[in-house]
């Protein structure tokens, strides 16, 4: 699948990570935005296929809004419905974890991003980074939780806390390394037609920097003749 899916990744996502190119490698990953002012949460949740989004999280309903009618990939309706009641527990449960459990006060910005990223065109590494008030506070790698220095005690207590709970850390490893490619390459797939009439735009570009820089020359040679002739 991956094979059959490279020629449209290189049209795409030109360079990836390996030849030092300026486009960021194929990947797909969910940012929440949690703020908690005044006694109150608000949460913003969106999913990204490279810089397009595509998904984004209904908190009133606790549902995934999906925003192409390609967006669902290739996963059945059950698929999705069990993501959304992970994700709709997770939202509920990560609340008390932050105010009973680590004690943050009133108020607080929450940054996670979690997904997953196609590294030399070959494998699909997951990753979890979460940030409070824009610094990072703890990442996951290798199946375990580890806190970032600038996160302090509080950040040392969430780790050694979500540590204790090998079934929570195996459904995270499982979300970023199995699931997340999955879904990544089906929505590739089920997308291809839409991302294919995006992907044009770039090479007019190109086209259109090639002509710019040739006339360019031409103009720079114009001047050149008149002075020397
Ligand atoms: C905080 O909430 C209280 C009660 O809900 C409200 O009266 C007050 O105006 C709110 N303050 C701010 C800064 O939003
Ligand atoms: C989110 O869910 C609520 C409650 O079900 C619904 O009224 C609202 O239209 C939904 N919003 C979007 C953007 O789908
Ligand atoms: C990952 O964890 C396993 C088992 O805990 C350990 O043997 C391995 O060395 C770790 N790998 C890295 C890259 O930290
Ligand atoms: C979706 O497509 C991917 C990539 O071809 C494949 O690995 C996966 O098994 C397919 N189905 C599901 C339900 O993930």
């Amino acid at each position: 699948m991956l094979f059959l899916l490279l020629p449209l990744l290189t049209a795409l996502f030109p360079g990836g990570d390996s030849e030092g190119g300026f486009e960021e490698p194929l990947s797909y990953y969910l940012i929440q935005t949690s703020s908690f002012h005044n006694h109150s949460w608000k949460h913003l949740g969106s999913g990204w296929l490279g810089k397009l989004e595509t998904h984004r999280w209904n908190s009133s309903s606790g549902t995934i809004i999906f925003l192409y009618p390609w967006s669902r990939g290739n996963f059945s309706n059950n698929e999705l419905m069990d993501l959304e009641r992970f994700f709709h527990t997770y939202f509920i449960n990560h609340q008390g974890f932050y105010i009973s459990q680590l004690m943050f006060k009133d108020s607080f910005d929450l940054q996670v991003t979690l997904g997953c990223e196609l590294h030399s065109g070959k494998a699909f590494v997951g990753f979890l980074q979460i940030a409070i008030q824009g610094f990072e506070f703890m990442s996951f790698q290798n199946e375990t939780f580890l806190p970032s220095p600038k996160g302090g005690e509080k950040a040392q207590k969430a780790c050694l806390l979500l540590n204790l709970s090998p079934a929570f850390k195996h459904t995270i490893h499982r979300l970023i390394s199995d699931i997340c490619p999955r879904f990544t390459l089906g929505l590739l797939d089920a997308g291809k037609t839409y991302l294919q009439r995006q992907a044009p735009h770039r090479s007019l570009g190109l086209i259109l920097l090639a002509v710019i820089v040739a006339l360019g020359l031409l103009t720079g040679l114009g001047f050149w003749l008149r002075k020397h002739w």
